[in-house]
C-alpha cells in the first residue's frame, strides 16, 4: 500500500500541474510497491520525471515573475538533491533507506501541493497568458 495515493483532495484546478502531479503520485506508488530488484529502476524514473516537473513550474513562476517564487525553487532543488541521493543509494542495495526516503517524499509532496504549489496554481489560474494554455 503506497503512502500517498492520488485523491481528488489534491486537485488544483490547473490541468498542467494536476496531470503531472498525479504522475509523480503514480511513479511514487511503483517505487513502494515495486521489488527491491527494481527499485534503482523505478526511482530513476521519478526522479526524470520529478526534474521535469519542478522545472516547469520553476518556469512559470519566473515567466511571470511570481514574487514569492524563490522559497519554492529552493525546495525543488533541495529535493531532488536528497532524491539524486537516494538513487546512489538504492543501486549500492541500501533499499530500506530508500523505501524511508519515499515515504518521507510522498508526505512531503502532499504538504507541498497543498502550499506552495496551491499558491503557484491559484497565481496562474489570475494570469491572463494561461488562461487558454492546453492541458
Ligand atoms: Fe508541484
Ligand atoms: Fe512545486
Amino acid at each position: 500500500m503506497p503512502t500517498l495515493n492520488w485523491s481528488d483532495t489534491l486537485l488544483l484546478d490547473f490541468a498542467p500541474m494536476d496531470d503531472m502531479h498525479r504522475e509523480f503520485v503514480n511513479l511514487l506508488a511503483d517505487v513502494e510497491n515495486c521489488p527491491d530488484s527494481d527499485l534503482a529502476r523505478h526511482w530513476d524514473a521519478l526522479i526524470s520525471r520529478t526534474q521535469a516537473l519542478f522545472g516547469r513550474e520553476d518556469d512559470w513562476m519566473k515567466s511571470t515573475h511570481f514574487s514569492s517564487g524563490s522559497n519554492h525553487v529552493l525546495q525543488h532543488r533541495v529535493v531532488l538533491n536528497v532524491m539524486r541521493e537516494g538513487l546512489g543509494l538504492a543501486r549500492s542495495g541500501e533499499s530500506t533507506q530508500v523505501r524511508d526516503m519515499a515515504a518521507e517524499l510522498a508526505r512531503w509532496f502532499a504538504k507541498h501541493i497543498q502550499s506552495l504549489d496551491a499558491a503557484l496554481a491559484l497565481h496562474l489560474r489570475g494570469q491572463s497568458a494561461f488562461q487558454g494554455i492546453p492541458a
